[in-house]
């Protein structure tokens, strides 16, 4: 079966250093992928190629790169526009560096789906609800009329995967979304990120430096290490039969599982 995105031989370079090099990636309709890996192995940077959204100075190639049936290595600027935030959604680290400070979450949600979508505001408030609804938010109405300081941080970040939920997209890439909410937080959204999976039949690209945290959630997982690929298969494998050296000395860092015969 085709997959929702394939990429193959993915190089980026910063400058005249290249950070990655002769990556494969892929990831199925309805699918999780984790992608896990030391600081600096080139997590961010591979997410960001996939989105068409590094910084300046930053120069990315693919041999080839379809998404859902599309040539992405064929897309306008314009075209790349839309298949942002519609199609292929990112959410950041920080949902306060996309969470405007002083304008209410519910105003926020209006404004990011009318960019995309061209339809009412009735419509678009009707929208909104039913997708809160949908990830059993509870005090729907609370929390539209709230001001992002007014939420905890596993908050925001829950309202920040409903904003990209709401444009249902077909990839959401989430960038460490969860690494900087403590651990029962964080196991609480890694299993409502799973829900929506089933619910919004969406598929998710996790990046995080926790393989353990990666094994809660995925389905398959690519462990990365200074730019290059080390494995990529199914969670098992890498979890109860990993193939390389490294992935063995993450799986070792790992505190809950040591000592569980794991
Ligand atoms: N904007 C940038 N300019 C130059 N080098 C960068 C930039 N962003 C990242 N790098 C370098 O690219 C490599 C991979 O970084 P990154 O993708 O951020 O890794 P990770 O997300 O796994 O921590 C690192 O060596 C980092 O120093
Ligand atoms: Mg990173």
């Amino acid at each position: 079966m085709e997959k929702l995105l394939e990429i193959k031989e993915i190089k980026v370079s910063y400058g005249l250093k290249t950070v990655l090099e002769g990556i494969d990636f892929n990831i199925d309709y309805k699918e999780i992928v984790s992608i896990v890996g030391e600081s600096g192995s080139g997590k961010t940077t591979l997410a960001r190629s996939i989105i068409n959204l590094l910084p300046d100075g930053a120069r990315a190639t693919s041999q080839t790169c379809f998404f859902d049936h599309r040539d992405l290595n064929k897309l306008s600027k314009e075209e790349w526009r839309n298949m942002r935030g519609s199609e292929i959604a990112y959410i950041f680290q920080n949902p306060s560096s996309y969470l405007n400070p002083i304008i209410r979450i519910g105003k926020q949600f209006l404004e990011s789906i009318r960019s995309h979508r061209n339809i009412s505001k009735a419509e678009a408030i009707q929208k909104v609800k039913s997708v809160l609804k949908k990830m059993h938010f509870k005090d729907i109405d609370q929390i539209m009329n709230a001001y992002p300081y007014q939420l905890s941080g596993g908050m925001k970040q829950r309202v920040a995967i409903a904003m990209a939920l709401v444009m249902e997209p077909k990839l959401i890439i989430a960038d460490e979304p969860t690494s900087a909410l403590d651990a029962m937080t964080q196991n609480q959204i890694a299993s409502e990120i799973m829900a929506y999976r089933d619910d919004f039949e969406t598929s998710f690209i996790i990046v995080t430096h926790n393989l353990g945290y990666a094994a809660t959630l995925s389905d398959r997982i690519m462990v990365m290490r200074a730019g290059k690929v080390i494995e990529f298969d199914t969670k098992s494998k890498i979890i109860l039969a990993p193939q390389k050296a490294y992935t063995r000395v993450l799986l070792d860092a790992i505190p809950v599982l040591k000592g569980h015969g794991i």
